[in-house]
């Protein structure tokens, strides 16, 4: 049984028909790659996994349930499976750090003392230093907000990790630090993991599979060794970063 299934997922906004029956299969503790176009609905694709958004017709199952009919509690409890990094990471900057990584367990129920232990403790796995918890988050660099807001996704031991554009606007090498993390999130909690990203060296560094995301559909799917002897021009111009010419 695969632990994701999207089933012929479709999403408009107005006029705009952005998922046009994508389907994908994601197997238990592997790391997924999806590339695509900018505007090509990456985002918004996980965000239809998360419930954040509705989508028109399609299915997901998860662990071989349906969970895009699930509402109230048993979509909340769903969500506590789930780790997102945000693109941007997405602090709260009225919080330091801890509260930001601790925001769900405190929620659970967890004492703000706990809470803290265990937010310096996930600090310590992404290689920041226990300081860190007290700061502010508009006074990290880009590369220190990504790792805190890898944290905060791993902060309750989620089954499966969500990465939107993990790397994008990072140097090369912060880029590098933010790909091993992503290696050993994926060792240290097993957890199955999908990453959007443009940037072909994370890609071809963190992926176990790939897939293709072309106008609303899944164009190709397979290993790192399939993208880069594929005959496909489209997905070969995109990996190469040509533009496509109607020559
Ligand atoms: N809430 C929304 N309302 C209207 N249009 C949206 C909304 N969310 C996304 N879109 C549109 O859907 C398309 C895909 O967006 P997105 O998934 O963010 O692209 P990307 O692949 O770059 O992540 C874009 O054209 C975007 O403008
Ligand atoms: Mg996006």
């Amino acid at each position: 049984m695969k632990h994701i299934e999207l089933l012929n997922l479709h999403k408009s906004f107005g006029p705009k028909h952005i998922l046009r029956g994508a389907s994908l299969g994601i197997e238990k503790a592997e790391t997924m790659v999806i590339l695509g176009g900018s505007g090509t609905g990456k985002s918004v694709l996980l965000k239809c996994l998360l419930g954040l958004e509705k989508l028109d017709s399609g299915e997901i199952h998860i662990d071989g349930k349906p969970t895009h009919t699930l509402h109230g509690e048993a979509r909340m409890e769903l969500m506590t499976h789930f780790g997102m990094l945000f693109q941007g990471a997405a602090l709260f900057d009225s919080m330091p750090v801890w509260e930001n990584i601790a925001f769900l367990l405190l929620r659970r129920g967890m004492t703000p003392k706990q809470a803290k232990a265990a937010a310096i403790e996930k600090l310590e796995m992404v290689g920041l230093k226990p300081e860190v918890a007290d700061q502010a988050p508009s006074s990290l660099s880009g590369g220190q907000r990504k790792r805190v807001g890898l944290a905060r996704a791993i902060a309750h031991s989620p089954q499966i990790i969500l990465y939107d554009e993990p790397t994008t606007g990072l140097d090369p090498v912060t880029s590098d630090v933010i790909n091993n993390l992503i290696l050993q999130t994926q060792k240290n909690l097993g957890c199955t993991s999908i990453v959007i990203t443009h940037d072909m060296t994370s890609a071809f560094k963190v992926a176990n599979r790939m897939a293709f995301l072309k106008e609303g559909q899944f164009l190709e799917v397979g290993t790192p060794k399939d993208f880069r002897t594929t005959a496909n021009t489209t997905l070969r111009n995109f990996i190469e970063g040509r533009a496509e010419t109607n020559e």
